[in-house]
């Protein structure tokens, strides 16, 4: 079947049509001419694939890794770096437009380099002595020899682990994730099972550039940790004065591009606006990547986090700077219940893929002047945003911060108000948000 790509949408893929229906091609750009395969009728759509690309569009350019099309990592390589990202406003405003039924304003756009930005990359080691990347959708290894979104020094550690894991294979499916620390360390978090691995762990300890090994073997009981070397890698945020630095725990959750993590904290400082605002309640705080600058800033927040020893990082973190906050330990949707009774000015929320879910509803009940809303996917956002503008939110701007180029996938920080829409956030004349 031959159509033209007219736009790309929620998952990277062109939009095309086959007899007025919509097909979805994926690795096709906007206003290429292709042949396409039908691969599965859907309720509503035609899945497709690439056979030919009979003329390019404006965007299409070369893929720049040999594996581009099976590695499951980038899907966006054949689209120019620079305009990714104003792709990705297109496809966020569309999708929230699609599934919620919102209409964001224009959203700005923040870009960083388009290579060698991944501060932590997970690799997969076979028994069959394999080691690299998951093909898309499957659980087959690609192997590689470097990776060019990866920072340089986590992309050269590619080849002597892959000597070492095909010198001493584990038992079972082994993850291997180098994380880069902001003082040029690398600690590599082993897990997998097996009685082989502490092997591995050593040899990959040996290796020239890590600083430290944290092997995890699953056990019947849980996964038995041990370490040696640095465990913790350090980690910049922009503070008032300057970059402050936390301290991470490798396994737990950091932003996987460490060189944008500062628009990102900017974006959401800059949205709770420059007044004092009063009491703030931070969701799904991490280990502190906006905590932190929150309280160096002075704010008074209270922070929910269900990963324990994220919690306590963060909790380091505040105290080392000789600052305070409160930090509840436990599930949003049960803390956020219990805090009914309190009044909070701003609520801070930076929810995995799942978006809020349920803690939409919660958030109108709770009726915070003003809702820094971060997303990493554009359509459990589309969900919340129905529920929050049902219950009186307004949505007064969106921006699009391109932590993963050459990827599809969408990182935006959205600030929502309630009552009258003109007393926005972000916007350059906002008025004092107390
Ligand atoms: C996208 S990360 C954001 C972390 C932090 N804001 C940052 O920038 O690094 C989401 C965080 O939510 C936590 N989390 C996931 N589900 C949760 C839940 N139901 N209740 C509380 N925290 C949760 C995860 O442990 C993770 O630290």
């Amino acid at each position: 079947m031959e159509l033209i790509i007219e736009k790309l949408v929620h998952r990277g893929a062109g939009l095309g049509r086959i007899d007025g229906r919509v097909c979805l091609v994926p690795r096709t750009a906007p206003g290429d001419r292709v042949r396409a395969r039908i691969v599965r009728e859907r309720p509503g759509w035609i899945e497709g694939e690439l056979d030919e690309l009979l003329s390019p569009g404006p965007d299409r350019v070369a893929p720049r890794c040999p594996v581009f099309g099976r590695c499951g990592g980038c899907q966006w390589q054949h689209l120019d770096a620079a305009r990714q990202p104003f792709l990705k406003a297109d496809i966020l405003a569309d999708t929230v437009r699609r599934l919620g039924h919102v209409e964001l304003p224009a959203p700005a756009v923040v870009s960083g380099p388009p290579w060698g930005w991944r501060g932590r990359i997970e690799l997969h080691a076979s028994p069959s002595g394999q080691l690299g990347f998951f093909e898309a959708g499957s659980h087959r290894i690609v192997d590689c020899a470097d990776c060019p979104i990866a920072l340089p020094r986590l992309s050269s550690l590619i080849p002597p682990l892959r000597e070492r894991v095909a010198r001493h294979p584990p038992a079972g499916s082994t993850t291997v994730e180098p994380v880069a620390g902001a003082d040029g360390s690398i600690v590599v978090v082993v897990r997998g099972c097996g009685s082989g691995l502490p092997v591995l762990a050593a040899q990959v300890r040996e290796l020239p550039g890590v600083s430290g090994v944290i092997l995890g073997v699953a056990q019947r009981a849980g996964t038995r940790w041990t370490t040696s070397g640095q465990v913790r890698v350090p980690w910049t945020v922009p503070g008032p004065e300057g970059p402050l630095t936390l301290q991470l725990d490798s396994r737990g959750f950091s932003q996987a591009n460490p060189g944008l993590n500062t628009a990102l904290v900017n974006a959401v400082v800059s949205a709770i606006g420059p007044e004092a605002p009063g009491q703030v309640l931070e969701l799904y705080a991490g280990a502190g990547n906006l905590t932190v600058p929150m309280a160096a800033r002075g704010l008074d927040v209270t922070a929910v986090e269900v990963n324990g020893p994220a919690l306590a990082d963060g909790r380091a973190a505040v105290r080392a700077l000789g600052r305070s906050a409160r930090f509840l330990p436990g599930r949003v949707e049960d803390v956020v219940r219990s805090l009914d009774r309190q009044r909070f000015d701003v609520v801070v929320a930076d929810p995995p893929r799942t978006g809020l879910g349920p803690v939409a509803a919660a958030l109108v009940a709770l009726a915070p002047r003003r809702l820094v809303l971060v997303s990493c996917e554009p359509s459990t956002l589309a969900r919340d945003l129905r529920v929050l503008t049902d219950g009186g939110f307004t949505v007064q701007a969106a921006t699009v911060i391109d932590m993963f180029p050459q990827t599809w996938h969408i990182e935006s920080v959205l600030t929502l108000t309630r009552g009258d829409p003109r007393d926005g956030p972000g916007r350059p004349d906002a008025g004092p948000v107390v």
